[in-house]
């Protein structure tokens, strides 16, 4: 069937067909909303490379928690700055350590809010990299130990998700053996599965304070030109017990987040990472570019291009103020 019978712009007409025949809806429940616990109190500080984005104490975090439950977000990431690095990052195991305490003072008062912790070490370690360093390199098994360590105590905190971001191999075969062993069978595991080396990543380091000190993590990150890899990655995952997989970066991945979602019958994620949001806010302050119509666009890519779930800065502002599109 072609022109004339066939005229596409039929469908396009007005606003109410248009939403009728749309074949990507984004909602609240898709979104999972990143927030950084800093040790102190009081605090509540500005990223100068994020706008809008803050690093809580585990006392203000709490405010933040109360207001994004209020608007409906329903999940969170957390990440931690420790009170003090060292080299291999073990603050990132304390039973008291920050993220740990604001992991069960959230699962106290709202029980449903889904909360996610992220398991690396980048944070948590004097050099900036991902585990255990000698001579310049990251050791892999060595890092596994540690890594259960952190799993489990963030499962004995009352994390619902632990989404190992390090891109060690074995990773999520050995928080699930550490996960089981401590009893937390039903701990869900979010794995970064593809996750590239990144400039993209350069805002989220000054929110998290976990620069690489000297050298890069190319040694451990994907190659961003490499898709069949990600496959392997995520296959590995799988079979060692991921329950979601995911892509990251989301907005340069999006061939790699298709593939994922043909590939594995199993919930996607997508993390919309800090240079993505970041970006866009600064194009939106000098005035380049409508910033929630970019923002809209950006997402809703990500949706189509295959994710059930999307890690992003935005949430919150969504949240408050809706989508333009609904
Ligand atoms: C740490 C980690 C990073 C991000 C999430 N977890 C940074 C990195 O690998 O250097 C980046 C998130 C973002 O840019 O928003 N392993």
């Amino acid at each position: 069937m072609s022109f004339p019978n066939t005229r596409l712009r039929r469908l396009r007409k007005n606003g109410s067909i248009r939403k009728m025949v749309r074949e990507t809806q984004l909602s609240l429940s898709d979104f999972i909303y990143p927030i950084f616990i800093k040790p102190g109190k009081g605090i509540k500080n500005p990223i100068r490379t994020m706008p809008d984005i803050y690093q809580f104490s585990t006392d203000t975090v709490m405010n933040e928690i109360d207001e994004i439950y209020e608007m409906g977000i329903r999940a969170v990431l957390l990440f931690g700055i420790p009170e003090k690095k060292d080299s291999i990052g073990s603050e990132a195991w304390s039973e008291d350590g920050g993220v740990q305490k604001t992991i069960t003072a959230i699962k106290n008062r709202y029980p449903d809010l889904i909360v996610v912790a992220d398991a690396c070490f980048c944070e948590y370690t004097t050099h900036g990299h991902c585990g255990v360093l000698s001579r310049g390199e990251l050791l892999n098994d060595p890092t596994l130990v540690n890594l259960k360590k952190e799993a489990v105590s963030y499962a004995r905190a009352g994390a619902d998700v632990v989404a190992p971001s390090g891109m060690i191999d074995g990773m999520v075969g050995a928080i699930r053996n550490g996960l089981d062993d401590a009893d937390y069978q039903n701990t869900i595991i979010l794995a970064y599965s593809a996750k590239y080396t990144s400039a993209f990543y350069g805002p989220f380091r000054d929110a998290a304070e976990s620069a690489p000190q000297s050298g890069d993590r190319k040694s451990y990150q994907m190659d961003p030109a490499n898709s069949d890899e990600a496959l392997r990655e995520a296959d590995l995952d799988i079979e060692e017990g991921a329950d979601i997989i995911m892509v990251k970066p989301a907005l340069s991945y999006l061939d790699v987040l298709y593939k994922m979602k043909e590939n594995f019958n199993m919930p996607i994620a997508a993390y919309n990472v800090s240079g993505e949001y970041s970006m866009i806010k600064a194009a939106a302050k000098l005035g380049y570019m409508d910033e929630k119509s970019v923002r809209d666009e950006s997402l809703i890519s990500i949706k189509r291009a295959g994710a059930d779930i999307i890690i992003t800065y935005f949430a919150k502002e969504i949240a408050k103020e809706g989508l333009l599109r609904q």
